[in-house]
């Protein structure tokens, strides 16, 4: 196939030098006692945002929603979720956000709405509407409608998620629900996208991470026409928003990029081996497991099994895919995410954390921190489902969701509500980590985090901008950054040591835990060891 063009590839370039930080609402920090977190508790909470160093916060869905899917199951575009407050409050979130130099990025969940959204109760009652994909007959993925209407609707994701119509990719006769692209229902979907985006950026947001960006247009192969969909979003952004950017959810930056994206995650499905570039970082086999992944050692890992092999190969895709339009888009690397795992995860915990971020926020990619995972907050295993959490027998995100912990006082400073009206239970290990211990010990991981992120900004050849060579994938991993930094990590166990050429002998370390080097140059990297040096 060949490669379309890149649409406006100037962009703003606020996303090349962004620090990203996930946010899921419920969780974050309560201020009216009832037990979910809202834009006020939030707001309180900036300075510590602005202080750890990050630019830009992406909140998953805070919009009108029965909460079948924790609020990709939207029932108001333009209204917020009152448990999180009005829109006023959002406004003026994003306001105080800017005021300490953090940008706000909103959820756009674009492929589906909740099947109590009036715009599906209107189409469930009227053969005549297009806004949503209707069959006349039971065909395969189809539910039947709710309403009026005879027929059968097709999901986007849980039943409750009816897919809006943006056509499909190649018609069929005998399929009269596959209409065309320019279809009236498609035509209104787009336009409704359009007027969503305008209103929140017009109330002070930054941009949108796009849930399921791939999701759109059916039976697309190659994706050529969600591509052009995206790609008209840009340039419509591009001319009347130009600061503003679309992450997509989509799993594979060397494909969504030139698609119009000006940012993309590597995530656990997506790309060569469907989220194997992924795994190979971060999934130890224990949080949340979906039955089709492999069993495979990961890198960062204390038995040290794993390879950086699989993940170095997909980067070396992403940057040759993206080659010809440098700038134009970003690959973002999260630590976790509200589908899976935390970093701290089954035997993954303590001081086998700091390395891992040694790593990711040394790489070219743009890192995403997930809430939590800077205080090396555990995935807790064994919670209900909460919201639709469970996706499987092993896949629960609950126990990626719990609330914040900020102090150790009752319900770890989340709340002040009874702990049993809690969104979801605070994490009940007594040794639970939180923010205000670790503020206080400038050992702890969430200072090592801080560092490397004011480490990160302050030199560009460490971020995006930066070349990268890898001189070693295995244990420790060493690689070069802007032919200026050495960067060396070690996340297992067992000491490593590497030969470094006479050139790449550094002279200073900016940030050094249980790594030197000889004269000679032999690195020596104890267990769960990183440093950054500089030539
Ligand atoms: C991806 C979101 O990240 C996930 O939480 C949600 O359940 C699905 N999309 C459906 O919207």
């Amino acid at each position: 196939m060949t490669r379309p063009p890149m649409p406006n590839p100037a962009g703003p370039e606020w996303p090349a030098d962004a620090v990203l930080y996930q946010i899921y609402p419920q969780s974050y920090a309560d201020s009216d006692g009832d037990g979910i977190g809202d834009f006020a508790g939030l707001t309180a909470r900036l300075e510590y945002l602005a202080w750890l160093g990050v630019s830009a916060v992406w909140l998953t869905p805070c919009f009108d929603s029965p909460f079948r899917d924790a609020g990709y199951d939207v029932r108001d575009y333009l209204t917020t979720a009152a448990r999180y407050g009005s829109n006023e409050e959002l406004a003026k979130l994003t306001d105080a956000a800017r005021r300490y130099g953090i940008r706000v990025v909103l959820d756009l969940v674009a492929g589906h709405t909740s099947d109590q959204h009036p715009w599906f109760l209107a189409s469930a009652d009227d053969p005549a509407d297009h806004r949503y994909i209707w069959s006349d007959r039971a065909a395969e993925g189809f539910v039947a409608s709710p309403g009026r209407r005879a027929g059968w609707y097709r999901p986007n994701f849980f039943d409750c998620q009816p897919a809006l119509n943006y056509g499909y990719a190649r018609q069929d006769p005998a399929e009269p629900w596959r209409q065309p692209i320019d279809a009236e229902g498609p035509r209104a979907n787009r336009a409704a996208l359009r007027e969503t985006m305008a209103q929140w950026l017009a109330a002070g947001v930054s941009g949108f991470r796009v849930d399921m960006a791939s999701s759109l247009v059916k039976d697309d192969p190659g994706f050529t026409e969600t591509g052009r969909l995206w790609r008209e979003m840009r340039g419509w952004l591009a001319e009347r928003h130009p600061d503003a950017i679309l992450l997509a959810e989509w799993g594979d930056p060397a494909v969504s990029v030139p698609m119009g994206f000006h940012g993309d995650f590597f995530l656990h499905f997506g790309g060569p081996g469907d989220g194997a570039a992924l795994r190979s970082l971060w999934h130890n086999g224990t949080g949340t497991v979906d039955e089709t992944w492999p069993p495979a050692a990961c890198y960062f890992d204390a038995d040290g099994a794993g390879s950086m092999e699989t993940f170095v190969a997909a980067w070396q895709r992403t940057v040759d895919a993206l080659a010809d339009a440098p700038g134009s888009g970003h690959a973002i690397l999260p630590t976790a995410n509200h589908d899976l795992s935390r970093l701290a995860c089954g035997p993954r915990t303590g001081e086998q954390l700091a390395p891992a971020f040694a790593f990711q926020l040394t790489w070219p990619s743009v890192p995403a921190v997930y809430y939590g995972d800077e205080i090396g907050m555990r995935y807790v295993p064994g919670l209900p489902d909460k919201e639709g959490s469970v996706l499987g027998p092993q896949y629960n995100r609950a126990g990626s969701r719990t609330p914040m912990q900020w102090d150790s006082g009752p319900n770890a400073g989340f709340s002040t509500a009874p702990a049993d009206r809690l969104y979801l239970p605070v994490d009940p290990a007594a040794d639970r980590p939180d923010v205000a211990t670790q503020r206080a010990d400038t050992g702890s991981l969430l200072h090592v985090v801080r560092r490397l992120i004011a480490l990160r900004r302050s030199h560009p050849a460490l971020g995006t901008h930066g070349s990268l060579e890898v001189l070693h994938t295995g244990y420790p991993l060493v690689y070069l950054r802007g032919g200026r930094f050495l960067v060396v990590v070690n996340p297992r166990r067992e000491p490593a040591r590497f030969a470094l050429e006479q050139r790449h002998v550094p002279r200073t370390a900016l940030i050094a835990h249980g790594v030197h080097t000889d004269p000679d140059g032999t690195v020596h990297a104890e267990g769960f060891s990183y440093a950054v040096f500089e030539l």
